[in-house]
């Protein structure tokens, strides 16, 4: 029986399937994950640890690694890999997992939802109103740019992207995508997306929404002179890594106007949000919310658990990334 470590508590009751298997679980107690340190820690406490249940907070690196010489999986509770030294783990021979599929539509809300805010001003109203500032209908209160009608540019055009793009036929949107490789003409037929070079697709939208994963080439992608690019007027969303935009220079343009408004779910050095941000009243600023509903948070807790009991039983997980 394997000792599986757990950085936080998970929604839902599936840590009960490892235990009626005979394994015994070192649960994490904060709900904000036990992070490097403290899973070091767990780890010399609990050397013959087979499995780790991660957090995206919890940067995997060869110093935990080394803690943990009978590690075989990594079940990480997030699609986005980029807390895990892949090469570290490559080397070592352990199997990674993470939850991909189970959030597409739920991340594709949140993102839909920082579209309709960012552009129609819904959050900084509740503020106004409960500020007790509002003085009535006025014909120029808190106007915003159309979201039925707008172009909208998809940087990277996954599962994620495209379900944003299912969510913009509704409004009418004209949907442009860019990635490296274009995606099969029938799904372009059907999302009525077309592909775009990057920078033509940045200089062309209304709305530009990033569904990329952080990888070395896309740190940054979102640089001044890019956000430079944009449309004077025109909305930034980011749900995928806060590490993608230059965060300075995204606070620089909302300031001066450049951009109209920014919706962000996601932060390059969470939870710290960049100091420059904060004051803004142009910017909505979730905090990594986008996959947060009840039924996804408990589908991504089902998918890691059954991951570590595959991989201890000597099968190959249908999500395995390495
Ligand atoms: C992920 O899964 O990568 C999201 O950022 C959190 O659900």
């Amino acid at each position: 029986m394997a000792t599986v470590i757990v950085s936080a508590p998970l929604p839902g009751r599936f840590l009960d399937q490892l235990r009626a298997l005979g394994h015994h679980t070192v649960l994490g107690e904060s709900p904000y994950g036990m992070g490097r340190a403290n899973l070091i820690d767990a780890l010399h406490g609990s050397p013959e640890a087979k499995a780790i249940i991660s957090l995206l907070s919890d940067q995997i690196d060869r110093d935990v690694v080394g803690a943990a010489p009978n590690l075989q999986v990594i079940a990480n509770y997030a699609v986005g890999i980029d807390n895990l030294d892949l090469p570290v783990l490559r080397e070592r021979g352990i199997t990674v997992t993470n939850t991909p599929g189970v959030l597409t539509e739920a991340t594709a809300d949140l993102a839909m939802g920082l579209v309709l805010d960012a552009c129609r001003r819904i959050c900084a109203g509740d503020r106004l109103v409960r500020g007790r500032s509002w003085e009535g209908w006025s014909p120029t209160l808190l106007l915003g740019p159309s979201v039925h009608g707008a172009t909208l540019g998809l940087i990277g055009f996954g599962r994620i992207g495209q379900a944003l793009a299912r969510r913009a036929q509704g409004f009418q949107m004209r949907v442009m995508y860019t990635q490296r490789n274009r995606v099969d003409r029938t799904i372009e037929e059907a999302l009525g997306a077309t592909w775009q070079p990057l920078d033509e697709l940045v200089e062309h939208s209304d709305i530009v929404s990033l569904h990329c994963p952080l990888t070395s080439e896309t740190r940054g992608l979102m640089s001044r002179e890019r956000l430079a690019r944009m449309k004077r007027g025109a909305v930034l969303i980011n749900t995928a890594r806060g590490a993608c935009v230059d965060e300075e220079a995204l606070a620089n343009m909302l300031r001066a106007g450049h951009l109209f408004a920014a919706g962000l779910d996601v932060y390059e050095a969470e939870p710290r949000v960049h100091p420059a941000l904060l004051p803004l009243p142009n910017v909505t600023l979730a905090p990594h919310l986008g996959s947060a509903d009840f039924a996804t948070r408990e589908r991504m807790a089902q998918m890691c658990v059954e991951s570590v009991i595959d991989v201890l039983e000597s099968r190959v997980p249908s999500n395995r990334v390495l």
